[in-house]
């Protein structure tokens, strides 16, 4: 059977380190922005947002304060544990696949799909990620979808990160990663991640 990519990504998320990501550096920056990305678009609350691949939570925590509900779902028991121990009355959060959603057709007015994509290594699982989001989106509603770029080990790794001091052999590593878009986790429990053409 093909490796789907599943064993990796739990793997890297039994760590933990995902809790506290968005905090501080880059992740914050990420946060920051993507907030404002997402806010230009969404409907007014209190309207109903999902967050497929929400990880720990920190945005569906933030626009539930903001007075929408959020129906949070990931594949990840600890991520959705974790939102649970702060969640409040606007939040439903429970483990599920972004390709095979518990929620109703045309059930929700937006979705975050700010996860699944560059982790799921078949080009048909991706699809079933994004036709799921369609359809779990009322008519009219928007989908916010991220995607890494093959580009991001050298521009994030070697650039910004210096990890070639590490890793001498990141360097033929980026060059394969930008000819097949797929990054494998080059450390046990490090992050892999596939480009959605
Ligand atoms: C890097 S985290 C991003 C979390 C959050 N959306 C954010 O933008 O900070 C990627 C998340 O996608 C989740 N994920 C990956 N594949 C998934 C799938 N098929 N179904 C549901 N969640 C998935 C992972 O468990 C992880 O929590």
């Amino acid at each position: 059977m093909a490796d789907t990519g599943e064993a990796e990504l739990h793997a890297h998320y039994q760590l933990g380190k995902e809790r506290d990501r968005l905090a501080q550096g880059g992740g914050l920056i990420e946060y920051l922005r993507t907030r404002e990305i997402v806010l230009r678009d969404l409907p007014v609350p209190p309207s109903v947002v999902a967050d497929i691949g929400g990880g720990p939570g920190r945005y569906a925590l933030w626009l539930a304060e903001l007075g929408y509900i959020v129906e949070h779902r990931d594949l990840i028991p600890l991520h959705v544990q974790q939102l649970a121990e702060q969640a409040n009355d606007r939040i439903r959060t429970a483990v599920c696949d972004a390709r095979d959603l518990d929620l109703a057709d045309a059930s929700v007015d937006a979705v975050l799909l700010l996860g699944p994509l560059y982790h799921l290594r078949r080009r048909a699982d991706r699809i079933s990620a994004i036709a799921e989001a369609r359809r779990i989106v009322r008519p009219g509603g928007l989908v916010f979808a991220a995607a890494i770029s093959r580009w991001a080990p050298r521009l994030d790794g070697i650039l910004k990160h210096r990890i070639y001091l590490r890793y001498p052999e990141i360097g033929p590593l980026c060059d394969a990663v930008e000819r097949t878009g797929e990054l494998p986790a080059v450390t046990p429990g490090g992050f892999a991640g596939f480009e959605a053409p």
